[in-house]
């Protein structure tokens, strides 16, 4: 009964993309999830540009008959790479996700990542409803994850400016940079650091498989973005050397600020501890509340167990939105499952 749609291969009409833009207006509100373009227009483009960008992008919608009822996603990052890494989304417009529509994107989703030698995919959720669909195919658990919001109006604005006047000049080696986008002498620095932020956020399982990205995709990405109205603030703190030792970014579509993803914070070991994290989350906030006045909300997922980003969201007023997980899946387990529900 469930149909799917790959995208990138269809004659995907007008009309069908109204429906899909319209199905996912009604998850953002009924579900409270993020949805960053402004119009299905947009969508479309950004969608047709990131399948032309990379090779490894398998967006796919799902309708029940003819209606347009849920999608569902694999993004084989890096498909060069020896063993590349894939992720996996899905959603659809339902309390409970059907097993029957879990199994429709599954049975498309196990081909492409065998066809791009993927053997492991993660998977990131931010509610309970996407956990619970994923869950179904028995992936490995691998951390609780938070969904927070900072609504601007209900923002701590004491706390936010106190940390802009005190923590610079208690920091006066640093020297503080907005990129957008990242220049080519920072870039080699930014992807060490950014991969490293990233494995070495606290987690509830030792071994993971470690979180790569290379300086070309880096380079492409922000290529997507000048293309599709996107920028991408990073604040960046430098020492006297001139190396790069934290920084902190969020997305932002120029066309609809007004909820923005606020993603990753790092801050070398050795600087930890000393109000940095602060100081570059509050610079952010100020700076795209200056620029982008219509930004109403900024929106972030952190590991249940990341206690030191916690407690600076948790001041700045971010709240608690929802809860999900992250997930790793292998191929072997996705086909698995599929035999089984076959049998
Ligand atoms: C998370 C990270 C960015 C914090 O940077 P930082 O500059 O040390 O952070 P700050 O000094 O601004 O603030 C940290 C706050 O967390 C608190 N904290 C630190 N460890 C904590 C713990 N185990 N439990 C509770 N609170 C803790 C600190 O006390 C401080 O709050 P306080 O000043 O009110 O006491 C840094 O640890 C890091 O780069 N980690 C690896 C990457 C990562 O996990 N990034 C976050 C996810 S995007």
């Amino acid at each position: 009964m469930y149909k799917v749609i790959h995208i990138r291969n269809a004659a995907f009409s007008e009309d069908q993309w109204r429906q899909y833009y319209d199905l996912l207006v009604k998850i953002k509100v009924r579900f409270k999830t993020m949805l960053s373009s402004r119009s299905w227009e947009q969508m479309r483009d950004r969608v047709a540009s990131f399948c032309e960008m990379d090779e490894g992008f398998h967006p796919m919608v799902v309708s029940d008959g003819d209606e347009i009822i849920g999608w569902g996603q694999l993004w084989v990052r890096d498909t060069d790479a020896p063993e590349p890494a894939g992720d996996i989304s899905l959603d659809a417009y339902y309390d409970e996700i059907p097993r029957k529509f879990v199994h429709r994107v599954a049975s498309e989703i196990e081909p492409l990542m065998k066809h791009h030698g993927c053997i492991r995919a993660h998977s990131m959720t931010e509610s309970q409803r996407i956990s619970d669909a994923i869950r179904m195919w028995r992936p490995r658990e691998l951390n609780r994850v938070d969904r927070f919001r900072l609504y601007r109006k209900k923002a701590n604005l004491e706390a936010i400016d106190h940390w802009l006047k005190t923590i610079p000049a208690a920091n006066s080696d640093l020297r503080l940079e907005l990129f957008d986008p990242v220049p080519e002498e920072h870039l080699p620095a930014y992807v060490e650091t950014f991969e490293r932020f990233i494995n070495e956020m606290p987690t509830e399982r030792e071994e993971l498989q470690p979180y790569r990205i290379t300086i070309e995709s880096a380079r492409k990405q922000t290529e997507w973005r000048q293309k599709n109205n996107v920028h991408l603030y990073t604040y960046a703190l430098l020492n006297q050397q001139d190396n790069l030792v934290a920084h902190s970014n969020a997305s932002i579509n120029e066309l609809n600020p007004a909820d923005v993803y606020q993603a990753i914070t790092g801050v070398l070991e050795e600087y930890r501890g000393r109000g940095i994290a602060k100081w570059l989350k509050a610079a952010l906030f100020r700076k795209i509340g200056e620029d982008f006045p219509a930004n109403e909300s900024m929106t972030t997922d952190m590991r249940a167990v990341n206690e030191p980003i916690q407690a600076v969201n948790r001041q700045m007023g971010y709240v608690l939105e929802s809860q999900g997980n992250e997930f790793e899946t292998s191929v072997n387990d996705l086909s698995r499952w599929l035999q089984e529900e076959k049998d």
